[in-house]
């Protein structure tokens, strides 16, 4: 409740400060005004939109407690506050608003707010597109709207028409979720498309009323005439009972004859013409558009047809464009599998020269009669996805987006894909572009590794004649939260900046445009830091108009539930990603060079070093299993995915992913994954460099955006945490001595931690630069204590009567709304 008031009153004073003038921090208006004290021209200016690509991507990782009902009242308690609390009622109208919010607080109050089966992935589908329903297919012509106001005041330029894009991977991706099948990704393509396209016929079917311009008020030009008799012939025998309907108002005409079209695209009517491509939709609605305004109906075009037409050209007949996901060591096995099936004496295994050198050649070769395998199911599976991509792409070449290959080790993992996506739907099927293939560098290894793959990849000849046809562009996604949870907070954010530069520079090597895809969840250690200030802190030179990031799970509601909620955070997304434009590209920032490279070279070896020594400390792993309730995790029902990717076992932490990593540490509230290892590194240097030491750290936070970034979310995540909690679930570990030892190594380390940021900060107390960040926190914490104390005991009680599937359907309940209300109250789950 506190966070929907919250909501509420941020976009109040987002309002109100927009009236008083002063433009929003880190929107449309600020950045504008900046560019131009930057002596950013018109001409630059110009320049740097018709760059802008940004692609919020939409995925339901596991994170999101909340059950739809219990989203959807609170959506209606914001929309409940809004009408109460922003216009002026009458006594007996405001008692009425009140109780109507009154009543939604109730139902909230007694509704169950916990899932109670686990989702299929076809209810996330469904979960993602009522973002779009709710909010999105509305909000983005808005925020269009709101860059042109922004852009005529500042620049006198028009906005660009395609700057922001969505993506999807709910449906999609199949990285260690065995549910989501090549039929359930031809099921999510369906909905996502009968989604635009039931949107659009909405919008028709409301447009038409208004559009009574009489011919013989208004004469529309020949050109439209023209439009209008080719929208009719389009109509068959259906033609006359809209000229009937409608006598002399032609533009209704047009738009029923419109609608007609949209509704034989949806369903197939076999008497009317259904749109081949949204193109040809969005380029009759502009018809309609300039035909209204030829006729003096500027401002009815302007209002009630171009949010049609902006919508029909971001979300076309597909809301989204659907990436897949695969791992490398699925896509091998498979890709071995077939090479195996096709000849066994010419199947080397993967990982050999041999396989290296048969991937080259497979590259060239036409693609094998896939039905005439017999191949596992697994592989049969992967070859059915790419027939539904196929099929996709040639009805909405937008529809589908990348294969992105999470795991990537290797030039070979990422030439696997390439075979296969070649053979599948490269220029066998009708001329089909190349799929974009996009590798996803996870760990500290790879992402070290990254630009020497990179280079190998783009020196095949195939490859590169492809990523030509693709536009000489190339994505990479980064993983943040892996790279976390194999290096710590510290070395996995300078490990991901140093990739990026590198990988920029084998981009401009090879005259290839290296766009960045972020794979960053909710919370800090997840890469969740405040978008403006994390988008600020990439290096130089590679954002350059272009990003991808993920929006997940719980951050979707968090972000899109409400109109001015998710206007305000994707404003702030694409005036982050224009302002970074705009910095001069020769504009080194010293995190790039000389000293301030050198410190953070070393902070992050020596962070990294001891956070593997915590790993490696003997009884930890046990203490990470017994110390938090990360085996009672699956109670939550979160979704449909398992916790490990390969099923591995409970006591191996490799192959568990991020996010229960991440939940773990959150819960049980020494929240390591954010801080660890970053005491030890800043104590050393200043140790081995004495004042001078000292005195760089105390530069590099006011002068290195990276630095500051990391030790202000470092800084708010130690005051979160609160050992003295932590200590009663280091209880639960049933080997005290380890116990005492992992323990003891994080308190020492929390406490030096603290210590030395608040050497570099210069203040008394973690958090006084965020008073009130610093208030909420100290705020909770008596709840909180009583919280995780009922959590600690039910786990004994839980643990004790031999786990949860013997434990009471009482304590079961408690443990379960435990969990929620915590990472309720952090604000994230994992
Ligand atoms: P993944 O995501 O486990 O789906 O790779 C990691 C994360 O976002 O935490």
């Amino acid at each position: 409740m506190s966070a929907i008031a919250q909501e509420f009153e941020a976009s109040q004073l987002r309002r109100l400060s927009e009236r008083g003038g002063a433009p929003v921090a880190g929107g449309f208006s600020a950045v504008l005004q900046r560019a131009r004290s930057m002596q950013v021209s018109p001409g630059q200016m110009a320049a740097a939109l018709s760059r802008l690509r940004i692609c919020p991507t939409m995925t339901a990782h596991p994170t999101e407690t909340k059950r739809v009902t219990v989203l959807e009242i609170h959506r209606r308690i914001y929309r409940r506050l809004t009408e109460l609390l922003t216009r002026t009622w009458a006594p007996q109208e405001e008692a009425s608003y009140r109780d109507a919010l009154l009543a939604e607080v109730e139902l909230l109050w007694l509704t169950g707010e916990l899932r109670l089966a686990k989702p299929t992935v076809q209810q996330e589908i469904d979960w993602g597109i009522h973002f779009f329903h709710e909010v999105l297919f509305d909000a983005l012509p808005t925020l269009v709207d709101g860059l042109g106001y922004a852009l005529e005041h500042q620049y006198g330029l028009e906005p660009p028409e395609h700057f922001l894009q969505f993506s999807s991977w709910i449906g999609g991706d199949r990285d260690g979720n065995p549910f989501v099948t090549a039929e359930v990704t031809r099921y999510a393509l369906q909905r996502y498309r009968e989604a635009a396209l039931s949107k659009a016929r909405a919008s028709l079917l409301a447009l038409i009323p208004s559009l009574s311009v009489a011919m013989s008020v208004a004469e529309p030009s020949t050109r439209f005439m023209a439009a209008l008799e080719d929208a009719l012939d389009h109509c068959g025998s259906a033609r006359a009972a809209i000229e009937q309907r409608n006598p002399g108002e032609p533009f209704r005409q047009f738009a029923a004859a419109l609608l007609l079209r949209l509704e034989a695209t949806l369903s197939g009517d076999p008497g009317v013409v259904p749109f081949g491509r949204s193109e040809e939709f969005r380029l009759a609605v502009m018809a309609l558009r300039h035909g209204l305004s030829e006729c003096g109906a500027a401002a009815v075009s302007r209002r009630r047809v171009l949010p049609l037409e902006r919508r029909a050209r971001i979300f076309g007949f597909h809301t989204v464009s659907l990436d897949i996901r695969q791992n490398a060591t699925v896509v091998n096995r498979s890709l071995a599998e077939i090479l195996r099936l096709l000849d066994p004496a010419d199947c080397p295994m993967p990982g050999t020269l041999g396989w290296s050198a048969r991937l080259a050649r497979a590259l060239k070769e036409d693609p094998p009669d896939f039905a005439s395998l017999q191949t596992s199911e697994e592989t049969r599976d992967l070859i059915t996805l790419f027939e539904v991509l196929i099929d996709a792409r040639r009805r909405d070449p937008a529809a589908i987006g990348a294969f992105v290959l999470s795991m990537t080790t290797s030039a070979e993992d990422i030439l696997a894909v390439h075979v296969l996506a070649r053979w599948a739907t490269g220029p066998f099927h009708g001329g089909q572009k190349a799929l974009s293939v996009v590798p996803l560098f996870e760990t500290i290894a790879d992402l070290r590794a990254a630009p020497g793959i990179m280079t190998a990849v783009l020196g095949n000849r195939a490859v590169r004649r492809m990523i030509h046809e693709a536009g000489d562009s190339q994505e990479v996604m980064l993983g943040y939260s892996d790279s976390n949870k194999d290096g710590g907070f510290l070395a996995s954010n300078w490990e991901l900046f140093k990739a990026q530069m590198a990988l920029r520079k084998v981009g401009a090597r090879h005259r290839i445009d290296v766009s960045f895809f972020h794979g960053r969840g909710g919370s800090v250690s997840r890469g969740g830091a405040p978008t403006g200030r994390a988008i600020g802190a990439q290096p130089p030179g590679t954002v350059n108009g272009r990003l991808r990031v993920t929006e997940q799970g719980e951050i979707v509601s968090a972000r899109f539930a409400n109109r001015g909620t998710a206007l305000a955070h994707l404003e702030h997304l694409v005036a982050s990603v224009l302002l970074h434009t705009l910095e001069p590209p020769g504009a080194q920032r010293p995190d790039e060079a000389g000293e301030f490279f050198e410190a953070l070279e070393a902070l992050s070896g020596l962070s990294h070093t001891k956070y593997l020594d915590l790993i490696r400390t003997p009884g930890f792993i046990s203490y990470f299993d017994q110390a938090s309730p990360i085996s009672e995790l699956g109670l939550l029902k979160m979704g449909s995915r398992p916790a490990r990717r390969f099923g591995g076992a409970t006591r191996d932490i490799s192959d568990l992913r991020a996010i229960p990593w991440v939940f773990a540490w959150s819960q049980n509230r020494h929240m390591l994954t954010g801080w660890y290892g970053i005491g030890t590194a800043l104590s050393n240097l200043a140790r081995v460099r004495g004042d001078s030491g000292m005195a760089l750290l105390r530069r590099m936070f006011e002068g290195s955006r990276l630095f500051r970034l990391v030790i202000d979310e470092a800084e708010k995540l130690l005051l979160q945490s609160d050992l003295g909690i932590a200590s009663l679930y280091a209880d639960l570990v049933t080997d005290k001595q380890s116990a005492a030892a992992v323990f003891g190594a994080i308190s020492a380390e929390h406490d030096l931690t603290r210590e030395m940021i608040l050497r570099i900060t210069g203040e008394g107390n973690l958090c006084q630069r965020f008073p009130e960040f610093h208030a909420r926190v100290h705020e909770m914490r008596p709840q909180m204590e009583g919280l995780h104390r009922l959590q600690v005991d039910t786990l004994r009680k839980v643990r004790a009567s031999g786990g949860p599937e013997a434990a009471t359907q009482d304590d079961i309940s408690t443990l379960m709304m435990t969990i929620h209300v915590i990472s309720g109250a952090l604000g994230w789950t994992g």
